[in-house]
């Protein structure tokens, strides 16, 4: 098998009961059906040699960005799906890659250019302290917590080789830009960086929980007032993954409004 790329280049075999030959067509999962929809030219319904999901893939050849970004953008897009943290191993990122990362939740839309969110990596070095904290607020929430849940809850502070947790102030600078603004700012860049690990070959997840609202956890990353921990991402290698989970259509969350 040649080498594939998670993002792009895939090599591929038809999915049985589709038409093998290239359609005009992409292929999407619709509920669990594959369905023809928009119109990206040289797509079809192929299942993904490295993984065996039938999800929107490229025939044959890499996609060139320059002459089809549109087209690398989308498989870019569609490739992005939650691998466990516990399924992400090592190597992570190098420094060049991180730094790429890091930069790209720089292009994420900000009104008034407030800079709401902050970006805390949190090296192997510093992981132990991440545990105890969540072993503590582990044990504000439950005193009874046995061993192994305490266990349980440090543990996750070990997972993945790359974890950055995002913080977003939600007061400082103009108070007309809400929190709602805010949050929306810091998912875009979430997104940008997820989407380079992506076009990296790395896997991602996203993780919240009780623990980020904790007072060890405020404590331990110096959390201000105003500010929240949203959520943490996870960067790493691929252990394994699931099937790509079926995706809504656009006919799922798209209305026009009438007009009068
Ligand atoms: C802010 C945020 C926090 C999340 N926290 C968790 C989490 O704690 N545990 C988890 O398994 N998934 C978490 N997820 C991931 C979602 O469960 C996941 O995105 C969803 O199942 C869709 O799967 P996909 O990412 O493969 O499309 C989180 C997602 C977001 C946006």
């Amino acid at each position: 098998m040649p080498p594939v790329h998670p993002a792009i280049g895939y090599s591929f075999a038809p999915v049985a009961g589709l038409k093998s030959k290239p359609s005009p067509f992409t292929a999407t999962v619709v509920r669990g059906k594959l369905t023809s929809d928009t119109e990206l030219p040289a797509y079809t319904g192929f299942a993904c040699a490295c993984c065996q999901t039938a999800k929107l893939c490229r025939v044959n050849t890499p996609i060139d960005p320059m002459s089809d970004p549109a087209a690398w953008a989308a498989v870019l897009m569609q490739s992005r799906q939650t691998v466990l943290p516990k399924r992400l191993v090592a190597p992570g990122p190098d420094a060049g890659q991180l730094y790429a990362l890091l930069g790209a939740a720089a292009s994420a839309p900000d009104h008034k250019q407030l800079l709401p969110w902050r970006l805390v990596v949190i090296p192997t070095e510093a992981r132990e302290r991440l545990a105890q904290a969540f072993g503590a607020a582990l044990l504000q929430r439950d005193a009874c917590a046995t061993q192994e849940q305490q266990a349980q809850a440090r543990d996750k502070a070990f997972r993945a080789p790359l974890l950055i947790l995002v913080v977003v102030d939600a007061t400082c600078g103009d108070p007309d830009v809400n929190l709602f603004e805010r949050m929306v700012s810091a998912g875009c860049a979430i997104q940008n960086m997820l989407l380079m690990a992506t076009a990296q070959g790395y896997g991602s997840a996203l993780t919240s929980g009780k623990a980020l609202t904790s007072e060890p956890l405020r404590a331990l990353f110096a959390l201000g007032a105003g500010e929240h921990a949203v959520c943490c991402i996870s960067v790493g290698t691929v252990q394994s993954r699931r099937p790509a989970r079926p995706r809504p259509s656009p006919a799922d969350y798209v209305r026009y409004l009438r007009a009068p």
